[in-house]
């Protein structure tokens, strides 16, 4: 049995977390494992009912739970709350760190069938299978924050801090990665102006040498941003800190058809957390147009990474194959395809699964 804490959050959070859970039960009838499912409230939801987005009966049940699945946080409503208190600085990020998760795997992968969904030309998309390896607990994100009153207006800081310890771990974790795969690291920082950049630079480079038989590269991140639409396909896992992958991240997604198609995947700590990598749209809430797939390929992350259930991870990346043949939500929409709504192509999906 398998315990599995679930935080539906805002916005469409509700919506694409339902499919997943769908799924993920699809996959334990199929094959035989129990999952339990237990919700709480995280963000704007939970600081709506208890005045806090992250109630400690929240992390209690994480810390319990075998895995995390959470949906997306935040919304106009929550924007004006003192920062300490809104749904992203309140409760995402002291998840993240709590949990001790200081790695985000963000997967652009595209599906055969979505080839054409994309912006790109078809021929600079087939076969893309990038892996961005985003810090995750580090930088911009975490560092020292002040807003000072100052004759005219205001002084604001932002501090990028990382530690030696923090850019090895995230590191090793990437090579690790890239050799499992097509064995290329490509480090994205800029070297050029950041003394944090160039810092990173040296260690990676140097743990490199661990790892012969990977190639590392490093790429400024204006050229990497130019590239990932020029050639993506060069790229096999990008390694970055906080920031730069947070913005790749969103880049990636577009190759692959639509932001609703990244899952993710934050590890390091004992708990992992699977969320979609994108927001949670709080003008699309409830209209069940929302495309489920990030969170249904989030699950098959949670499958693979924290379960280790890879037949089941494979059993849900088969299924999407095959019901996007048919099957699409409106930001992957293409003539000749079926447009379904976001609990629709949960029930094909599922109903994939236990057919297969
Ligand atoms: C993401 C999101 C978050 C981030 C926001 C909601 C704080 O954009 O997961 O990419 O910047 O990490
Ligand atoms: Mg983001």
């Amino acid at each position: 049995m398998y315990n599995i804490a679930v935080l539906p959050g805002d916005g469409i959070g509700p919506e694409i977390v339902e499919e997943a859970i769908k799924v993920l039960k699809a996959v334990g009838k199929r094959f035989g494992y129990e999952f339990n499912f237990t919700e709480a409230l995280v963000g704007g939801a939970a600081y709506d009912a208890v005045g806090h987005p992250l109630p400690q009966e929240t992390l209690d049940l994480c810390f319990n739970s075998d895995a995390v699945l959470l949906g997306a946080v935040g919304g106009d409503k929550w924007d004006n709350l003192p920062s300490h208190l809104r749904p992203e600085v309140g409760a995402l990020l002291p998840l993240r760190k709590k949990l001790g998760l200081f790695a985000n795997l963000r997967p652009a992968v595209i599906f055969p069938a979505l080839v054409n969904a994309s912006t790109l030309k078809p021929e600079v998309v087939e076969g893309l299978d990038i892996m961005v390896v985003r810090e995750l607990t580090g930088g911009l994100y975490f560092g020292e924050k002040k807003k000072e009153e100052i004759p005219g207006g205001y002084r604001v800081v932002d501090t990028l801090v990382y530690t030696t310890e923090e850019i090895v771990r995230v590191a090793r974790l990437a090579f690790d990665l890239a050799g499992k795969r097509r064995k290329k690291v490509t480090l994205v920082d800029k070297a050029n102006v950041l003394e944090s950049s160039r810092y990173w630079r040296e260690v990676v480079t140097e743990l490199a040498g661990e790892y012969p038989d990977i190639e590392l590269d490093c790429l400024y991140v204006d050229n990497a941003a130019m590239q990932l639409v020029k050639n993506p396909k060069q790229f096999d896992v990008l390694l970055t800190e906080n920031m730069f992958g947070d913005i790749l991240s969103d880049q990636a997604s577009q190759l692959t058809g639509s932001l609703g198609m990244l899952a993710s995947a934050s590890l390091g700590g004992k708990i992992g957390l699977y969320e979609p990598s994108h927001g949670s749209a709080p003008k699309y809430a409830g209209l069940k147009r929302a495309n489920p797939i990030a969170t249904i390929m989030s699950g098959a992350m949670l499958l693979r990474y924290s379960l280790n259930l890879e037949n089941g991870a494979r059993a849900i990346e088969e299924a999407i194959t095959e019901v996007l043949n048919k099957y699409r939500t409106k930001d992957i929409m293409e003539e000749g395809k079926q447009l379904v709504s976001t609990d629709e192509m949960g029930d094909r999906i599922a109903g994939q699964i236990l057919a297969g």
